[in-house]
């Protein structure tokens, strides 16, 4: 059997862990947001049309910040389309994905909807098909308390006081072929520079996300980030990050995911602290991981079809992936990946929340129910707290693909006043594997509990024939003597474990 032996401190640590790691993203595509968390007709609607039970398992949940209204949707998006009276607003093409928008929800009935569940918002701005002119009357709008057309339109719209967002994501994807208005590097840079500047000119301590790369196998990543970041260094915070993993025939590969995160965050920091050395500047740039998730993005290119001038269908099901349990698996290994760089990666959306590659899903007129990825996400945004701990692990390792040799077992830790969690991922396709945990340098006392995602059937999932197939195990394993934590871990099993 497999071991592993890992040693937590608390002199050994990362950073802390900035509650926007348990970010979300809700994007106008699919059955997102219209029959997805906004369904009037639904027996669970509140009194705006949003699904009272889905509002449950966002909170649940626990996601923190979340990134709105996209996506590729944004770089055709006219923010002024989704505000003022509803029956007035126009029914527009959503070139993104082919798709009607009926601008039902915007940003006030949204913002609504984010008061319910509890999060924060982070608005997206385009600039696709727009620019530095449209973004500064947003934020106007958005955010001046009164008495400039915009603000007092706000006001006429019904929201007297101001929306108050902080932070902003200055376009989307603009290194992708495939997004409306996609830019080369420097021109982008330069435009991310000019928006920065003037939205600056309106409020000076906004937190602004320029756009780094859609992936880590686009042919411009790491060149796309520096030179965006040579021109925009010093108006911008932050730089994204976007990643989806697939399991596409390969689990050796898929279950290695975490250590592909790890280098993409590598990478990306390498370069910005390049320019920031090339620069001579103070100021460092973090990362907003603000497009995570496992997506099966080979199915989803090989069902693209050409379209006829009238097939704009409103809230077609797009993107709808039933998850497995090696997909949950997997899920909980990218957030041990974003949890040990809790130093760099300020903030991070996993991508997306509701029907389209969500955590939840639902049919209209009947059920929300969790995919097998909700649990693991819940849990580390349970769990997860304080510091993160870098844990010192020694053990058996395995072939981890293309992603070269890897651990059998990824793990990460947090501490915060006399309680700590151990999240661990077991690799191993057959066997199971014995960690032990050596507490002595944590001041930790009491019991530990040990939960996770395994299954017989890797390829179980939660649909409409049975939505609760796949939930959370107790590990019975689970010993603390003394402060040494031993534990047996099922293959391919994703656990948390928490201490005192
Ligand atoms: O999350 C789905 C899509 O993936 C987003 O719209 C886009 O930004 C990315 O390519």
């Amino acid at each position: 059997m497999p071991r592993t032996h890992l040693v937590l401190d608390s002199a050994f640590t990362v950073g802390p862990v900035r509650r926007r790691l348990f970010g979300g993203f809700v994007e106008h595509l699919g059955r997102h947001v219209y029959d997805g968390i906004h369904e009037p007709a639904h027996e669970s609607a509140d009194e705006h049309g949003f699904r009272k039970d889905v509002i449950e398992l966002v909170k649940e949940l626990g996601v923190t910040t979340i990134r709105y209204p996209g996506g590729n949707f944004v770089s055709g998006y006219k923010w002024e389309d989704g505000v003022g009276p509803v029956e007035q607003r126009p029914r527009r093409l959503d070139l993104a994905w082919h798709s009607t928008e009926t601008n039902e929800v915007g940003l006030h009935e949204f913002q609504q909807w984010l008061d319910s569940v509890g999060s924060e918002l982070m608005l997206a701005v385009n600039l696709g098909t727009r620019g530095a002119a449209e973004a500064i009357e947003l934020l106007e709008y958005a955010n001046i308390p009164g008495g400039t057309a915009r603000s007092e339109e706000r006001k006429a719209n019904g929201r007297e006081e101001p929306f108050g967002i902080t932070m902003w994501c200055l376009g989307n994807e603009m290194d992708g072929p495939w997004q409306l208005g996609h830019k080369n590097a420097e021109d982008y840079g330069k435009l991310a520079a000019m928006t920065a500047k003037a939205m600056r000119q309106i409020q000076p301590d906004l937190e602004l996300v320029a756009c780094g790369s859609s992936g880590a196998s686009m042919p411009t990543f790491g060149e796309w980030e520096r030179t965006v970041l040579e021109h925009a260094y010093e108006d911008v915070d932050y730089i994204s990050a976007h990643a989806y993993y697939e399991e596409d025939q390969d689990l050796t590969s898929f279950l290695a995911s975490g250590a592909n995160m790890d280098h993409f965050i590598k990478t990306v920091t390498t370069a910005a602290d390049h320019v920031q050395a090339h620069k001579g500047s103070d100021k460092r740039i973090d990362i907003s991981f603000d497009e995570w998730n496992v997506w099966s993005i080979t199915k989803w290119e090989a069902q693209q079809k050409t379209f006829t001038l009238d097939e704009w269908p409103v809230a077609p099901r797009l993107l709808e992936d039933v998850y497995t349990v090696a997909d949950a698996v997997v899920l909980g290994g990218l957030l041990i990946s974003l949890l040990r760089h809790a130093d760099r990666v300020a903030s991070a959306s996993i991508a997306q929340l509701v029907n389209v590659i969500g955590p939840i899903m639902t049919e209209p007129g009947g059920e929300a129910w969790r995919q097998t990825t909700f649990f693991p996400f819940s849990v580390t945004s349970r769990l997860a707290h304080g510091t993160s701990l870098n844990v010192v692990a020694s053990g058996d390792t395995i072939d981890g693909g293309k992603h070269g040799t890897v651990p059998v077992v990824d793990s990460a830790a947090t501490v915060e006043d006399g309680h700590a969690a151990v999240f661990l991922v077991n690799r191993h396709q057959s066997e199971s594997t014995t960690v032990t945990i050596d507490l002595s340098g944590l001041d930790v006392d009491g019991d530990v509990h040990a939960e996770g995602i395994w299954d017989d059937d890797l390829h179980a999932v939660n649909d409409l024939s049975n939505t609760s197939r796949v939930g959370l195990r107790t590990n019975e394993s689970v010993r603390r003597e003394g402060d040494t934590i031993t534990i047996e871990l099922p293959p391919v099993s994703w656990t948390a474990l928490s201490i005192g």
